[in-house]
């Protein structure tokens, strides 16, 4: 999938991750970059097409798709971490990080993916997370989310093979925006991440690891959980 020419629509595009997407996508040659956002202001987004959009609405991601036909790549960045754990977290905000980070991209894949088809496959991708492959106690509800969102990639993938749609995640560790401002240990800038993202979807990656932390989550899945969890402080 190549980003010269392609027509782009990015989720959670007005900060954070999705920010960078549209200014990368634009400087690689994209022909237009809708803009994805769920606040209801007008603040426009400079080169973008704003697309008023919530992933968690089918009926609204319905409404907007019928004014993206022209639509080759979708972007599936936006995303909530509510630091839910499991055992005793809140129920409703593990409830929210499915409906978001899973039901998000699978209600935006549903809706889409026909016109991406129409056009003929153009390419999916996933913005996920290393969590989806190692647990982190205080993020169990996030890491779920991603879990199923990684297997959602795959099925997705088999899926749509007849319709030539590249279907890939990018995986990665902490990510230096708003949603990792309490964390302080080593992150990417969003800029970064997004390159090696779209590098990978242009060399026809299904899976995009960004970082080292990505690298060692997917390189230890074949480990006991003793091993691989062997790093961190007994409870
Ligand atoms: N930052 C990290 O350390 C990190 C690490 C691994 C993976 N990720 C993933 O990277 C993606 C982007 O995260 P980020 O770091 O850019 O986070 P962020 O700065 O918190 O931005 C999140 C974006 O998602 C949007 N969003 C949230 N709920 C939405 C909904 N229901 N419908 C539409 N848009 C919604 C937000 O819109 P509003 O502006 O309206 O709130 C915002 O634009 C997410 O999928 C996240 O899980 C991030």
């Amino acid at each position: 999938m190549q980003i010269q020419d392609s027509v782009a629509l990015v989720t959670g595009a007005r900060r954070g991750i999705g920010a960078e997407w549209v200014r990368q996508l634009q400087e690689r040659g994209a022909r237009k970059v809708y803009a994805a956002v769920r606040d209801g202001s007008q603040e426009p987004i400079p080169g973008a097409e704003l697309l008023h959009l919530d992933v968690t609405d089918p009926v609204g991601i319905a409404r907007a798709a019928v004014q993206v036909s022209d639509l080759t790549l979708l972007v599936n960045n936006a995303g909530i971490a509510a630091h839910a754990r499991l055992t005793d977290g809140d129920l409703t905000a593990v409830r929210n990080e499915l409906e978001v980070n899973f039901f998000g991209p699978l209600n935006t894949v549903r809706a889409f993916a026909p016109i991406l088809g129409a056009n003929g496959g153009g390419a999916i991708v996933n913005v996920l997370s290393a969590l989806a492959w190692f647990a982190y106690d205080g993020a169990g509800g996030y890491a779920a989310a991603k879990a199923a969102a990684w297997s959602l990639t795959d099925s997705v993938r088999l899926e749509l093979r007849s319709q030539n749609t590249q279907v890939s995640s990018v995986m990665m560790g902490a990510v230096d925006t708003d949603m990792s401002a309490h964390y302080d240990g080593p992150k990417i800038s969003p800029h970064d991440l997004v390159e090696i993202a779209l590098d990978g979807i242009e060399a026809g990656r299904f899976e995009i690891l960004a970082d080292d932390t990505a690298k060692y989550a997917k390189a230890s899945l074949n480990l006991d959980p003793e091993q691989r969890y062997a790093a961190l402080p007994a409870a």
